[in-house]
């Protein structure tokens, strides 16, 4: 049975000119046995007249905010709604999107709807690039907004480059996969650790590392998307907590340790992307460490308990996926560490890249199984490379079970 069969698909259309394929998508997803609802802004109606969509959808055409006869319809749609897939989409609504602007029936219903939002992205190569529309790509993947598209090719100019619509089939298909993957983890419980951890020095000072918590917040934004239930044990960090998770907040290795343990025994998987500190000071000062006169003083360190090594001894059959962060010999480090460890999946990142690794809301990472699967990942925002790391951890679940 079709994944998509009686499932509420919004149908956003805008002022492109390849507002003439969202025909193609009506009808593909309509073969599905989907219930699409056509949403068009008032530029796309430019470029197709309502009726065809009438014509084609099996419900109602949408393209006005303010009508005399029904209400706010763009509630009434948002609640129904599956998913809600915007092909083709403008420069214009991405940047509406981005900075939360609701001022037309398409736009007040994406602020509305709490189902995924697929966006296909259509218009002009020097549109695309434009790093105004980067910089709102960015934000609105950052905020969970998934993207297919835009291919490279002939454009409508006859110029080349990127920004073509993808085929319809290819929309089709990866809003297939989103509404699918929405209960993946449906019943499961995972654990995930984020951000630094702080190992006292004194009353005000510490030890600590560059990590901002921004992976680990995004697997837990990602993991809830998914269907899971996440408790999320995180380090001193700016970012909110995701709604929904339950949340824990730490601040030494040590604490992070007890946390984990205590709850190790009801999840089913636990990711620890927290840098936890390998050491600690062996003495901590009750007050403020005096300035004193000579020129260098020794600090004594001792060795941390190592949280995923401890858990991966009795893991069990439950899933554990560990980070690394290497500034050399990325794949041999990550082997030994998959290994001595007993995870299922390392996730290893090369930190001397730019664009990867601490503070950035981008990452470069290779992704290692247990079995010896490599898979490379190219540069992208957190939030998607979350996306493959529990791809990659459902299809381990399949695996196991
Ligand atoms: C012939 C024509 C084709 C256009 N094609 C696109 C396009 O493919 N992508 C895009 O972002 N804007 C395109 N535009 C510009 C949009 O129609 C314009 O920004 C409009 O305000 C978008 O409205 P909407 O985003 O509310 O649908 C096109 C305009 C014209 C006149």
């Amino acid at each position: 049975m079709s994944s998509l069969k009686n499932k509420n698909i919004l149908l956003g259309i805008t002022g492109s000119i390849a507002a003439y394929k969202a025909g193609q998508i009506l009808r593909l997803l309509g073969k599905k046995e989907a219930k699409v609802y056509p949403i068009m802004t008032e530029a796309a109606t430019h470029f197709v007249h309502p009726l065809t969509f009438k014509a084609l959808a099996s419900e109602e055409v949408t393209y006005k905010l303010f009508k005399e006869e029904r209400g706010a319809e763009h509630i009434s749609l948002a609640r129904l709604a599956d998913l809600l897939l915007i092909a083709p989409t403008t420069a214009n609504i991405i940047g509406k999107i981005a900075h939360g602007i609701a001022d037309d029936i398409l736009t007040t219903t994406v602020l509305a709807v709490d189902c995924p939002v697929v966006i296909a992205p259509a218009m002009n190569h020097y549109m695309y690039k434009n790093p105004l529309v980067q910089e709102n790509i960015k934000r609105l993947r950052k905020f969970g907004f998934k993207f297919i598209g835009p291919e490279e090719g002939k454009l409508a100019s006859g110029e080349m480059g990127p920004g073509r619509i993808s085929e319809p089939f290819k929309i089709v298909e990866y809003v297939e996969k989103v509404i699918k993957s929405k209960n993946d983890f449906k019943g499961k419980t995972f654990l995930i650790t984020a951000g630094p951890t702080r190992e006292r020095l004194d009353r005000v000072r510490f030890i600590s590392n560059y990590s901002s918590g921004k992976m680990g917040y995004a697997l837990a934004e990602e993991g809830i998307a998914r269907g899971a239930k996440i408790i999320l044990v995180s380090g001193p960090s700016s970012l909110d907590p995701p709604s929904n998770v339950e949340f824990y907040s730490i601040e030494s290795a040590e604490e992070m340790r007890r946390e984990v343990k205590c709850r190790f025994a009801e999840m089913d998987g636990v990711l620890m992307a927290a840098a936890v500190s390998d050491y600690r000071p062996l003495y901590t000062e009750e007050g403020k460490i005096k300035k004193i006169s000579q020129e260098k003083i020794n600090l004594k360190l001792i060795r941390n308990q190592d949280i995923l090594k401890e858990i991966g001894n009795k893991k069990g059959d439950k899933i554990l996926v560990g980070f690394c962060a290497e500034v050399e010999n990325l794949e041999d480090e990550a082997r030994i560490k998959l290994k001595e460890k007993n995870l299922d999946l390392i996730v290893a990142n090369n930190i001397t890249l730019e664009g990867a690794g601490f503070g950035v809301d981008t990452n470069i990472v290779t992704l290692i199984d247990k079995k010896g699967n490599i898979e490379y990942l190219s540069k992208m925002s957190k939030r998607e490379v979350a996306e493959k790391i529990w791809d990659k951890i459902k299809e381990l679940m399949n695996v196991q079970s």
